[in-house]
């Protein structure tokens, strides 16, 4: 993912969602980048890890940071990693997270640092029209087109399908973690046969 931040020496870098899957892998390679100079981790809770490249905020709940707004200006980029599966979940709560939660975060980064990249993982399947018929897909599709017309720098949209989790890294959803213990062993394999096909 930093691939389309390089060339940008002494990145400042907020991560959203460093306690899940992607944002370990996300955080790991941004403390190994000498090109990110520092890192600051916002989430309800709170990472164990620590380092000197790292800070981190938590707060209750994301949609209102302006209890911490005093100390997001000065940044480069946004890693946005947080997000929920909307197995079992109503298309309003899924749309509060992923919606809602998300939009609210990039207004208040967008104004206090109008030259920021925002990286946001999507997924697979993201549906650009919003009018499809799965409902994870809509949202995530108006997510999005949302934070597409936004004014910063500029923004990636990331739409992962398959992640296989590296160096130790776990995942929060439980399907997620049965699915990567059946298909870990066969991943070399998988990945081998996706190459000649
Ligand atoms: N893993 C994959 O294979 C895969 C594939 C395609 C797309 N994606 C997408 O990538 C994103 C991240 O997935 P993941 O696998 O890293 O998920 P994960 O392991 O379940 O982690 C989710 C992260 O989001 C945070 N979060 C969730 N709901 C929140 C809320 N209401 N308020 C604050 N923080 C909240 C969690 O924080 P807490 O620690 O506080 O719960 C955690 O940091 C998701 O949007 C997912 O759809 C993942």
């Amino acid at each position: 993912m930093a691939c389309c931040l390089r060339g940008m020496p002494d990145m400042n870098v907020i991560l959203f969602g460093a306690t899940g899957m992607v944002g370990q892998g996300v955080l790991r390679e941004c403390l190994l980048d000498s090109e990110v100079e520092s890192v600051l981790s916002i989430g309800r809770n709170a990472i164990e890890q620590q380092h000197e490249k790292l800070q981190q905020i938590v707060l209750k709940t994301l949609t209102d940071l302006s209890p911490v707004e005093s100390r997001l200006s000065g940044y480069d980029a946004c890693f946005f990693c947080l997000g929920v599966s909307s197995a079992g979940m109503s298309e309003e709560d899924y749309r509060h997270v992923t919606y809602d939660l998300t939009l609210s975060v990039a207004a208040t980064l967008v104004r206090l640092n109008p030259a920021m990249t925002f990286v946001y993982v999507s997924g697979a399947g993201t549906d650009s029209s919003e009018h499809g018929r799965m409902m994870w897909a809509r949202i995530k599709g108006k997510t999005e087109n949302a934070l597409l017309a936004m004014p910063f720098k500029a923004a990636y949209m990331f739409r992962p399908g398959y992640i296989q989790p590296m160096h130790g890294v776990r995942t929060k959803t439980q399907w997620y973690g049965t699915m990567y213990a059946i298909i870990s062993p066969l991943y070399p394999l998988l990945k081998r046969l996706s190459r000649v096909t």
